[in-house]
């Protein structure tokens, strides 16, 4: 019968404890001491930059609202994901997303890519009315939001404590939060203007304008949409 090697160990309990925690405790020190050496575990993408101050307010009216519980916004590495939203959701892009908004429910369709698919205008209609444009769909519609004037009161301090965290928003952008976002507004409103929407003052003015602005951001900093037309794909639709 072979020598069996374990079993002087094995009958010396303290001992076999001993010799079994500091294998244990060796085993753990290499798994766990790396990582505090590392510079970072997210490859930086050319590109990706911090949230205007009216897209923030309509990420924060994103999250109010709960649209995350039906929309998720990461595209898995899979064909049939890549060919319907496009290019795979990288760690980096999502780096200003604090709490990040990957989610894992979609009743409706994931969202990371939708920025520049529809002009603000087709957002305007789906926003006060999904059934307007897709007659089945069952997305709740938000028109209320078309006359709750956008609060920009604590625009300012938000960019401030992202700041604080590491959001690389400069002095100019924080001191000039509100007037920022009350000018991209108005470029939203232009446009809305420009394709024949007769928006009042309370509506130009409206959360609906930040949720656009936000919603048109989305996957926009790496332009994958002009190269997937140059490459003559069909993904931009
Ligand atoms: C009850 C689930 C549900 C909620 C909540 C919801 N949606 Fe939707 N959404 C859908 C469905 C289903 C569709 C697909 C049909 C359609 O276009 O209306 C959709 C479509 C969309 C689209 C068009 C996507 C595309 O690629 O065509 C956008 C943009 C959108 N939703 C934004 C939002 C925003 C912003 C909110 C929150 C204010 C929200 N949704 C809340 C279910 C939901």
């Amino acid at each position: 019968m072979a020598w069996n090697w374990h079993r002087p160990l094995e009958a010396k309990g303290v001992t076999f404890t001993v010799l079994t925690l500091l294998t244990i405790l060796v085993g753990g020190l290499v798994e766990l001491v790396p990582p505090y050496f590392l510079q970072g575990t997210i490859d930086p993408i050319d590109g990706v930059k911090p949230y205007t101050a009216l897209e923030l307010e309509g990420r924060d009216l994103y999250i109010r609202e709960g649209c995350n519980n039906c929309h998720s916004q990461m595209i898995r590495p899979f064909k049939a994901e890549t060919d319907r939203y496009g290019p795979f959701t990288m760690p980096g892009e999502g780096i200003y997303d604090r709490p990040f908004l990957y989610g894992s429910r979609r009743t409706g369709p994931d969202l990371s890519r939708v920025g520049g698919k529809y002009p603000d205008s087709w957002h305007w209609i789906h926003f006060r009315n999904p059934r307007e444009i897709e007659p089945r769909s069952i997305m709740p519609p938000y028109a209320f939001m078309m006359e709750s004037p956008l609060d920009l009161s604590l625009t300012k301090k938000k960019l401030e404590v992202l700041h604080d965290l590491g959001h690389d928003y400069d002095e100019a952008q924080i001191q000039n939060a509100a007037e920022d976002a009350r000018a991209q507004a108005e470029r939203v409103a232009a446009s809305l203007r420009k394709d024949g929407k007769a928006l009042s003052d309370a509506e130009a003015h409206s959360e609906t304008i930040a949720l656009i602005a936000y919603i048109q951001r989305l996957g926009t900093d790496i332009r994958w949409r002009e190269a997937a037309a140059g490459a003559g794909g069909g993904l931009g639709r």
